[in-house]
């Protein structure tokens, strides 16, 4: 326990890493750190007289507490407090701001606020104690006595009473208005497909738990350790709820165990942990427990309709598509489903319509590609039979109606290989082989298919800061406040500032999770390389015409007359391109210069002029081999070839990491994910990762990721785009389609489970 607090510790290479180039394979540069235990998780943060939180829950899915009693709790030895909406300390803040910069539209959810119960899992109590051990036993002796009403829960129960979104959030556009006749040229058209597709409910199951460490100062300062995408976000939201200045928060978020958009917002044991810090005045620190962990945001249950209308020679003439998926009553929770169907295909007549439903369920939440890992999912499996329709290879159907500008709106893409994936993709996999008739080919007691997919995700840019610092001694430190959600941040982001300024690796910190470092958006929407690397890179080249000016104005510079093109920093040096031995090395520089450091901050800012004349989306191709054993409806992924269009890759190593692990997540949703309710309680039943099923290694065979030469200007000075989530897109759209084309059975839903295969 009496550990205290280490400083924020930034990894840094290996000695003997030395120069490196952006696009080639880099080894992570806190790979050392986590594999030996010295990378902290934001549960691992120690202080003196930590107090620890444990959260009760809701056992009910709507009506309101009429009765709550303690007494047996806070009898146990080291139970300090039992926190409920009774009792909480009372903060107008906390009733006029309670939202977060990534909050839907609506009123969010406020913790211990009143006796009304709005989800079940709600959280209801938190029990301090000294120990966890105390706070947990603790915590199970509450009682609370409840008046229900009847709740809502069931997407498929309740699909007749759609509305509109209300209000709007980051990243979502409504769909696009109707272009041309969908209805009437489908009805007109040769060759018509028409299906409706249900996905389930997903947790969102990330290694790390979320959890929040408060440490309070003597002076009441609080330095939270928090697991979240964002240290700015949490800080911004944790000033706002509890009426606390900028100054009196940081937040920081070194290592993340995993998210995969559940950090987005800021969860419950957040605003919990920093209610008891402040009403206790010690330092706090409340860990969900993995059950817990399925009672806020997933990803959520969904219902589409798809119609597909072509002539006898493949040419799209009609795509119809419309989407209904559940959100709570409190918020709108919206994500783009439908969108994609305009901008894939090329088609004169396109409807496309989303539409929410309310219920008595916690808001859903972005997971890792939100929407289109719905959307393109249901339209690549209906392109599939839509081919069976016609008779044509799936992948030439999609290359008859392959788009060159945004079907919707005639925009140019910024860049768009896509051809070159489905090429690269086809051959590696060998696609030319393939008999066009399912059950063609068995294999023992298994049948085999192969399927294709495409995949599409947006390429985002937001602003950031970024500042670096050369020091005397040679060391160069790069910072902004991001995140690395186990992305490979620190990685990257060191690559393009050593490359830069010609230092070896080793040479280079890249400094993230905290939030007193230069602003930096939330690390989400596979941005955060155009985004932050950009900002990086701007700071480095500053930093480089500063140190060239000094270099040059010296008293014997080596190059008085160059102009900053003439020179080139490399290994070490500033020199003359033309003569290598007119040169000065950095520390040299400095040293002259009577400097302890030199530092030059950026401002990155998306030239969005120019940007939205152009359609910007990252592409790819999903090849996957299926064998279907029938008797049991079990299915195995035996080959996945993914061939991505990304933009120029900035670290092919642990860009290839995202889209295999993203591949990996595909499958697991195409097989295996799923929570199921039970609807009498309104209750997520398989809240543990023996019953809510993820894929494990034996699930896992042959995975090839393809990057296709790609490189956009327009998107970032970088040329690249974001590769975090295109990886999972199409994915389970390959495996429905391979298992048709092994089974002749086609499974419209997700997981396709071995009672829907066989
Ligand atoms: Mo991602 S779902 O934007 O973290």
């Amino acid at each position: 326990m009496s550990e205290l607090i280490p400083e924020l510790r930034t990894p840094v290479a290996d000695p003997g890493a030395g120069y490196v180039r952006t696009g080639t394979p880099v080894s992570r540069v806190d790979g050392r750190d986590k594999v030996t235990g010295a990378a902290r998780y934001t549960a691992e943060f120690l202080t003196e007289d930590l107090l620890h939180g444990v959260v009760v829950n809701s056992t009910i899915a709507r009506g309101r507490i009429v009765a709550i009693d303690t007494s047996a709790a806070l009898a146990q030895a080291g139970v300090v407090d039992v926190m409920t909406y009774q009792n909480r300390p009372k903060m107008r803040s906390f009733d006029l701001f309670y939202k977060d910069m990534t909050a839907p539209g609506g009123a969010p959810f406020r913790p211990l606020y009143d006796e009304q119960i709005v989800y079940n899992g709600q959280p209801v109590a938190l029990v301090v104690a000294e120990t966890f051990e105390a706070a947990r036993h603790a915590a199970a002796l509450v009682r609370i006595e409840y008046e229900a009403q009847p709740h809502e829960t069931g997407l498929l129960s309740f699909l007749d009473r759609p509305h509109a979104p209300k209000g709007i959030k980051a990243g979502f556009s409504p769909p696009p208005d109707e272009k041309g006749h969908a209805e009437q040229a489908w009805q007109a058209a040769e060759c018509r497909i028409d299906g409706q597709y249900y996905s389930g409910v997903e947790h969102h199951n990330p290694m790390e738990l979320f959890a929040s460490t408060v440490i309070r100062g003597e002076d009441g300062h609080l330095t939270i350790y928090d697991k979240t995408q964002s240290s700015q976000n949490s800080r911004w939201y944790v000033s706002r709820v509890f009426g606390l200045s900028k100054s009196r928060v940081t937040v920081r978020n070194p290592y993340v165990g995993g998210a995969f958009g559940s950090g987005l917002r800021p969860q419950y044991q957040l605003p919990l942990a920093v209610m008891a810090a402040l009403k206790l005045k010690r330092s706090v620190r409340v860990v969900l427990s993995r059950q817990q962990m399925f009672t806020f945001g997933h990803r959520p249950e969904t219902w589409q309709r798809i119609k597909l209308a072509a002539n006898r020679d493949g040419q799209l003439q009609a795509i119809w598509h419309e989407a209904r998926a559940e959100t709570s009553r409190f918020e709108d929770y919206v994500e783009v489903v439908v969108n994609w169907s305009g901008q894939l295909y090329t088609c004169d007549n396109i409807r496309l319509g989303y539409q929410l439903v309310d219920l008595d369920q916690f808001t859903p939440m972005d997971m890792r590609a939100p929407g289109a890992a719905h959307g393109v999912h249901a339209l690549e499996v209906a392109m599939d039979e839509l081919s069976y329709e016609i008779g044509i290879d799936p992948l030439a159907l999609r290359l008859k109606n392959y788009a060159e500008s945004n079907p919707m709106d005639d925009l140019p893409y910024s860049t768009k290989e896509l051809r070159a994936c489905y090429a690269q993709g086809a051959e590696r996999f060998g696609w030319d082989q393939r008999p066009l008739a399912p059950r063609s080919r068995k294999e023992g007691s298994e049948w085999v298919g192969w399927g294709m997919a495409t995949g599409i995700w947006d390429a985002m840019q937001m602003f950031a800061r970024a500042s670096a610092v050369l020091h005397a001694d040679g060391r160069l430190v790069v910072s902004s406040a991001a995140t690395d959600i186990g992305t490979g941040t620190y990685t990257v982001m060191a690559t393009i500032a050593a490359e830069e300024l010609g230092l070896p690796l080793e040479q280079v910190a890249f400094q993230l999770g905290d939030s007193t470092l230069p602003v930096a958006p939330i690390e989400g929407g596979s941005s955060h390389v155009a985004t932050v690397g950009s900002a990086v890179q701007g700071a480095c080249e500053k930093l480089k015409k500063r140190l060239y000016k000094l270099a040059k104005h010296l008293d014997r510079s080596p190059f008085p007359h160059a102009r900053f093109a003439d020179v080139e920093f490399v290994e070490g040096t500033i020199r003359l391109r033309r003569d290598h031995s007119c040169a000065i090395s950095l520390t040299e520089l400095l040293r002259l210069e009577d400097k302890a450091s030199v530092e030059e901050k950026y401002l990155l800012l998306p030239n969005v002029l120019k940007q939205k004349k152009y359609v910007r989306a990252v592409h790819s191709a999903v090849f996957c081999e299926v064998r279907v054993d029938e008797e049991f409806g079990t299915v195995r992924v035996t080959r996945v070839v993914s061939a991505v269009a990304a933009g120029r890759i900035i670290n092919t190593k642990t860009a290839a990491s995202q889209v295999s692990g993203a591949v990996v997540w595909g499958i697991s949703q195409a097989l295996h994910e799923e929570t199921y309710m039970d609807h009498r309680m309104g209750r997520f039943m398989n809240h543990n990762l023996s019953e809510y099923h993820v894929a494990v290694n034996a699930d896992i065979h042959d995975i090839d990721v393809i990057f296709v030469q790609e490189d956009d200007r327009i998107v970032s000075r970088l040329g690249a785009k974001g590769v975090g989530e295109i990886g999972i897109v199409g994915v389970a759209a390959a495996i429905s389609n391979a298992i048709y084309h092994a089974t002749g059975k086609r499974v419209r839903d997700t997981p396709m489970t071995p009672d829907k295969v066989m």
